[in-house]
C-alpha cells in the first residue's frame, strides 16, 4: 500500500512531465520533436517554480528503509572450526524523512547547495519484529576494532586491556537487541578505552548518530546551462575530490546523489551515483526496459565491476589501502568511512562476489531477482517511476590474532601453535541488509 502511495505520486510527476509534452504539441505542432526537448529542458531544472524542485527540495514521503541481519547461529561451533551459520531476520522497517535543508542558490542560479536531514521512525505494521526485543548475534566489531588497533601498540597498552577484556568476557560474538546494534548503545570495553584516550566514543551502533543528522554539504547543479548536468553533484562538503582512497579515480565523486537523473536518458550511458554512506561512486548500466504502472521506464543495475577487485578492473585499484591486502570481487572495505571499524559492504548474500566468500558461509545464496540493486528511471524525465531498490548488505572484515584463515572456512588458532602461524587477518560474519 505504502509502495503505491510512492508509485503514484512518481507517476504524477511523470505524467505532469507528459502533458506538458502534450500541451505543447497541441501548440505548437510541426518541428515537434526537438521543441518538446526544449521545453523539457528548461522544465527539469533546480530553480524556484520549476516542476521538479518542489518534489527534490522535500522528496514525498514515505520512504523507507529496511534492516535485515543474518543472526549467527553457531557461535561456538564457528569457533570450533565450523563454517559459521546464518539465518536472516527482519525486516525492520523505518519510514525516513530527508528532507532539503539550507537550500542556497549560488553562482546566478547555476548551482545549489544543501543538506539533507534524515530522520528514521520505526514502522511496526511494516516489520517482521520489534527491534527493542529482538536479539541478534553478530561479530563484536567493537572488540575487533580494538584488538585490530593494539597489535600496532607496546605490550605495556596492550596487556591491561587485554586483561580486561578477559575480565568482562569480551568475546568474539555479541549479542545485543537490534535497536541497539543499530542506533547504538554503551559497549563496556570502549567506555574503558575512553577512559583512557577521551578520543574514543564509547558507544557503538552500525547507525549510531544518523537518527536526525546529515551526510554535510552538498553543491548540486541546477541543470540551467545543460540540461545533462540537473542533479549532479558539484561538491561534497566543499571537496570535488575525496582524500580516502589511493587514487584520485577512486577519489572522484561522480554523479547524482541517486535522487535526481538528467531527462532524456539513453541506453548507453553511464549513470553514476555518489553515496556519502560508502564515501565512493558507483555506476549503473542499462539493463532492459521495464513498465511501471503503464509507465516506459529504463531500469539500470550495477555490473559486476563496480565492486570488482582492482585486479579485475584497474578503475578500482585506488580502493585497496593496503597492497598485499586487497579484497577480491563483490567486496568494499568501508574501515576508512567507518572511522576504522573493520566493516566490509556487499551486496546482499554477496550477489556479485567472488565464490569464495559465498562458500564459506552457510545460509548463503546469492539470486539476482532478489539481491541486484536496480533503478528504474522513465528515460524521458530522468524520473524514478518507482522506490529505488537499493539492498546492500554489511559485513565485518575482522582481523585479530586467534583466528586462522584456511581456504575455505575459519577456525581459531591453538595458542600452541608457532607463534608465526595464522596471525592473519580473517574474515567472519554479516551483519544487516539495507534496502530502501
Ligand atoms: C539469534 O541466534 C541466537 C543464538 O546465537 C539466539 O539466541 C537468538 O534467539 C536468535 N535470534 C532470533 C531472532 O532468532
Ligand atoms: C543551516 O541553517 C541553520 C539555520 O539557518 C544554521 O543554524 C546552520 O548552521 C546551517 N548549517 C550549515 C551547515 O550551514
Ligand atoms: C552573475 O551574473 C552577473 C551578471 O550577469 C555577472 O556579472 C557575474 O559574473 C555572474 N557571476 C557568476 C559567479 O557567474
Ligand atoms: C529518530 O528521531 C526521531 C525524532 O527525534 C524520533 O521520533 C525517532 O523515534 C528516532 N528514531 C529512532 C530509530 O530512534
Ligand atoms: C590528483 O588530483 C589533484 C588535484 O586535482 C592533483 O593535484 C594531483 O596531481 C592528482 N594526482 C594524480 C596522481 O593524478
Ligand atoms: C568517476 O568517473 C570517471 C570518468 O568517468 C571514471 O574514470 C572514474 O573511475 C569514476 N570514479 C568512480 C569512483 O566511479
Ligand atoms: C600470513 O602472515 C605471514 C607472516 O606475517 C605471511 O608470511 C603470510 O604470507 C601471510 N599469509 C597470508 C595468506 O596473508
Amino acid at each position: 500500500m505504502m509502495k503505491c502511495k510512492i508509485c503514484l505520486i512518481y507517476a504524477s510527476i511523470v505524467l505532469g512531465a507528459l502533458m506538458i509534452i502534450a500541451s505543447i504539441g497541441i501548440m505548437l505542432g510541426g518541428n515537434l520533436h526537438s521543441r518538446i526537448e526544449q521545453k523539457l529542458k528548461g522544465e527539469i531544472t533546480l530553480t524556484e517554480g520549476s516542476k521538479v524542485f518542489a518534489t527534490w527540495k522535500d522528496p514525498p514521503p514515505p520512504v523507507f528503509m529496511e534492516f535485515f541481519f543474518f543472526n549467527v547461529t553457531n557461535p561456538d561451533g564457528f569457533l570450533a572450526g565450523e563454517k559459521p551459520i546464518l539465518t536472516q531476520m527482519g525486516p525492520y522497517a523505518y519510514r525516513e524523512y530527508r528532507p532539503k535543508e539550507n537550500v542556497t542558490f549560488v553562482e546566478n542560479g547555476s548551482k545549489v547547495s544543501a543538506l539533507t536531514r534524515k530522520t528514521f521512525v520505526f514502522v511496526p505494521e511494516m516489520s517482521a519484529g520489534d527491534p527493542a526485543v529482538d536479539l541478534v548475534t553478530t561479530v563484536n566489531i567493537p572488540a575487533m576494532a580494538v584488538m585490530n588497533k593494539l597489535k600496532d601498540v607496546s605490550f605495556w597498552v596492550r596487556s591491561p586491556i587485554a586483561m580486561f577484556m578477559t575480565s568482562i568476557k569480551t568475546g568474539v560474538f555479541m549479542t545485543q537487541t537490534v535497536h541497539d546494534l543499530l542506533w547504538g548503545y554503551k559497549d563496556p570495553l570502549l567506555s574503558r578505552m575512553s577512559a583512557i584516550k577521551p578520543e574514543v566514543d564509547e558507544n557503538f551502533g552500525l547507525m549510531l548518530y544518523k537518527n536526525g543528522s546529515d551526510d554535510g554539504e552538498f553543491v548540486y547543479y541546477t541543470g540551467e546551462d545543460n540540461y545533462l548536468d540537473y542533479g549532479r553533484i558539484h561538491t561534497w562538503k566543499g571537496e570535488k575530490l575525496l582524500s580516502l582512497w589511493a587514487t584520485n579515480q577512486s577519489n572522484m565523486i561522480n554523479g547524482s546523489d541517486g535522487s535526481a537523473f538528467h531527462p532524456f536518458l539513453t541506453k548507453e550511458e553511464r549513470l553514476d551515483v555518489f553515496t556519502a554512506d560508502l564515501c565512493r561512486s558507483i555506476h549503473m548500466l542499462f539493463e532492459k526496459e521495464v513498465e511501471v504502472k503503464g509507465i516506459p521506464a529504463y531500469r539500470y543495475t550495477p555490473p559486476r565491476a563496480v565492486l570488482a577487485s582492482g585486479k579485475n578492473n584497474p578503475e578500482n585499484e585506488g580502493f585497496c589501502l593496503e597492497k598485499g591486502k586487497c579484497l577480491d570481487d563483490g567486496v568494499l572495505n568501508v574501515a576508512v568511512c567507518r572511522k576504522g571499524a573493520p566493516v566490509v559492504v556487499s551486496f546482499p548474500h554477496f550477489y556479485l562476489a567472488d565464490n569464495k566468500y559465498v562458500n564459506a558461509i552457510e545460509g548463503i545464496s546469492p539470486v539476482h531477482e532478489h539481491h541486484q540493486t536496480f533503478l528504474d528511471l522513465n528515460p524521458t524525465t530522468g524520473v524514478p517511476v518507482r522506490a529505488a531498490k537499493e539492498p546492500r548488505s554489511t559485513l565485518n572484515l575482522i582481523e585479530f590474532p586467534g583466528i586462522a584463515k584456511t581456504e575455505t572456512s575459519y577456525s581459531p588458532v591453538n595458542p600452541k601453535d608457532d607463534d608465526s602461524a595464522g596471525k592473519n587477518g580473517t574474515f567472519i560474519g554479516m551483519t544487516p541488509v539495507e534496502k530502501s
